[in-house]
């Protein structure tokens, strides 16, 4: 039973605490990603002013507000647990954050809003990938409040990124005629796994 006894939550023992062996991990994951929301918060406006397409604007500035509130739940899911909330530095979301700042360079209005949305959906993948990690932890933990928090999360992390394709697809990024532009090769490649399969057979 010693081992239990490094952790405590509020003072309560957590003996019955499932999967442990996550206790670190889970806590070290929830410092990186409050440091890197709190770092999205500084870097998303910088986004939406070097956007020129409108919606691409709104989507961010949307996605800002949220992500204030992915700061907060972060907060909660830390005291859901016990823990006082604390950053360590994020290295990928610093270095995704530059990506964007690069984005924001190009000096081509379109060159810029597409290299914008590509900076963004990085993050946004990076930021699904954390929480769906993190979100399954606490559940194996029996972590329930921390579990739920995250997956609200989550989900406004995926809403995001599908946002951004749309946006992509159908608004910003419309090619001369109107219509965004899927060459016959990538729409073919889409059905790729079917094909494959005929070709076996
Ligand atoms: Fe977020």
């Amino acid at each position: 039973m010693r081992q239990h006894e490094k952790h405590s939550m509020g003072g309560a023992a957590v003996a019955e605490m499932p999967n442990e062996h996550l206790h670190e991990p889970f806590v070290e994951g929830l410092k990186d990603m409050y440091d890197a929301e709190k770092r999205l918060v500084k870097a998303i406006p910088k986004l939406v002013k070097a956007a020129s397409c409108e919606s691409l604007k709104q989507g961010l500035s949307k996605h800002l507000k949220e992500t204030a509130g992915h700061v907060n739940r972060l907060e909660k899911v830390f005291q859901s647990i016990g823990e006082t909330a604390k950053t360590k530095t994020c290295p990928a979301m610093k270095g995704l954050v530059e990506e964007g700042a690069d984005a924001t360079n190009e000096d081509d209005e379109r060159s810029r809003d597409a290299a914008i949305i590509a900076a963004a959906q990085k993050v946004e993948h990076y930021e699904i990938a954390s929480y769906g990690t993190l979100r399954t932890w606490a559940e194996a933990m029996g972590h329930n409040e921390a579990a739920d928090l995250l997956e609200e999360t989550l989900n406004e992390e995926k809403a995001a990124d599908k946002k951004l394709t749309e946006i992509a697809k159908t608004e910003c990024n419309k090619a001369e005629s109107g219509e965004f532009e899927v060459s016959e090769e990538s729409e073919e490649s889409e059905d790729s796994d079917e094909e494959e399969t005929e070709e076996e057979q």
